[in-house]
């Protein structure tokens, strides 16, 4: 199995190899690419990420190469986690929009908006070139915004899947205060990528959200920045990225006094950058769990490894049968296979990592799953995955304190893609004015004038 990873000089990268090593009887990588155009970066991470699989005895082969085309030649799976000007300009996509007393973040807002406008066209011509060069792959995008970018790949036909690691870390997160493995937690997650809720949070098919709330609401509370409070009336774990919409205007506050995370984040990477050129270093370090990404790695195996399994029709995979129900499971009835993506694995080896049942939570069509969504709008929900991609499971209807916010920003990510496609003033400015968390004619102006001045370099039309 040959896996290509489409920005694979990131400090992130590490993370990636770890879990491929820990994780290979899921996931059996014989061949491994990192494609990245900035060279010296991908000479230390590449070097890396070999002693990562040798520490490990990982018998897969590691290459790198800064020519993209002669990199997916042959790829089974492509993994997008690329970033297109790379922290400078996610530094300005956090600073600008606070000036209008908007929030400054890099997939929120004006921020986002600016971040899918550089990236989309990028992330469309390398899937034009994985449809040439190896026309079977699946695309797994990590490439924030996840939503827009997954949208912009689907619209054109391509097979994409997008995942973000929020649910994967409320699941080892409740796991950890519930004392149970993270594979026997279910989680009812829903809403569109960094907008979603934790409705239900299952063991066994039992809802124990009532009952985590009751025992460990302040730590939950904590983790996600709001008031406890909030989580008992609702009565649902919204993400901590529900901050910027529920309490955006503490939160621009907040931003005005402090650095950017950008800023922030390029001091870890010199850090990073520093501890990776020691030759002796052999896994990933410490100072990496203080970047954002905790646990894609394990998403990204559980996800490739179904999307790259042996095809069968439910979306099951081998290692568990039970998903526990109360979830729709609509799709999900058939027999399990015993087969683990199709490839070797001793029989009877249980792997933590994957979601029981093949059901993963990730980005895909919503198809009428949220009927109130037109069926081409991209939702984050869990989700049927085998070879044949990802079909959401039905969901119960979302209550209107949700669902408004979600047809709204579902409107607003449909006008940023119009934008990211086909440029010009007029559509900035209608994504800008149709997002709830600007939506005003003057700040809307502002913003989109702001927008383009910052990013004229990537803007081919502008
Ligand atoms: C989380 C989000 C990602 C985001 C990351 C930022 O993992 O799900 O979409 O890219 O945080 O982390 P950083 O360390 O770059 O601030
Ligand atoms: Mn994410």
């Amino acid at each position: 199995m040959k896996l290509a990873v489409v920005g694979g000089g990131s400090t992130y990268t590490p993370e990636l190899i770890d879990g491929f090593a820990r994780l290979r009887d899921v996931l059996p990588v014989t061949e491994l690419v990192l494609i990245d155009p900035a060279a010296d970066r991908l000479e230390l991470i590449g070097a890396l990420a070999r002693r990562i699989f040798a520490r490990q005895d990982h018998p897969g082969r590691i290459t790198w190469t800064d020519d993209l085309d002669a990199g997916l030649d042959g790829a089974d799976a492509v993994l997008l986690q690329l970033r297109v000007g790379g922290q400078a300009a996610r530094n300005q996509d956090e600073t600008w929009p606070l000036e209008c007393g908007c929030v400054g973040q890099e997939t929120t807002g004006a921020g986002g908006l600016a971040k899918a406008l550089r990236t989309v066209p990028i992330v469309l011509d390398i899937a034009e070139r994985v449809r040439r060069r190896c026309p079977d792959a699946w695309i797994v995008d990590f490439t924030n915004p996840v939503g827009i970018v997954t949208r912009a790949l689907l619209s054109h036909g391509h097979k994409a899947v997008g995942l973000c690691n929020v649910a994967i870390g409320f699941q080892r997160k409740f796991a950890r205060l519930l004392g149970v493995a993270p594979e026997r937690i279910e989680l009812e997650h829903v809403g569109l990528n960094h907008l979603t809720w934790e409705r239900a949070v299952r063991i066994d098919g039992e809802d124990v959200l009532p009952r985590l709330l009751a025992e460990h609401g302040d730590a939950v509370a904590a983790d996600i920045r709001m008031p406890r409070p909030l989580l008992d009336q609702l009565g649902v774990v919204p993400s901590y990225y529900l901050r910027y919409f529920y309490q955006h205007d503490a939160v621009v506050e907040e931003l005005r006094t402090k650095p950017s995370r950008a800023a922030e984040v390029a001091a870890i990477e010199r850090q990073l950058l520093d501890l990776y050129a020691d030759p002796e270093l052999d896994e990933k370090p410490e100072l990496l769990g203080r970047r954002g990404g905790a646990f894609y790695s394990e998403a990204a195996v559980a996800l490739t490894s179904s999307l790259l399994g042996d095809g069968n029709a439910d979306g099951r995979n081998g290692n568990s049968g039970n998903r526990g129900g109360g979830n729709g499971g609509g799709g999900n009835g058939g027999g399990t296979t015993g087969s683990a993506g199709g490839r070797a694995r001793a029989a009877g080896d249980v792997q933590p990592v994957r979601a029981a049942g093949g059901v993963q939570i990730v980005n895909t069509l919503n198809n009428g799953t949220l009927p109130f969504l037109p069926d081409d709008a991209v939702i984050e929900v869990p989700a049927a995955v085998s070879a044949r991609g990802a079909s959401p499971l039905p969901l119960r209807p979302l209550a209107p304190l949700f669902a408004g916010l979600v047809a709204n920003v579902t409107a607003y990510e449909h006008l940023a893609l119009d934008a990211a496609l086909k440029g010009g003033r007029d559509r900035v400015f209608a994504a800008l004015l149709a997002h709830p968390l600007i939506g005003q004619i003057d700040y809307a102006n502002r913003l989109t004038d702001q927008l383009i001045a910052h990013n004229r370099e990537h803007l081919t039309w502008a």
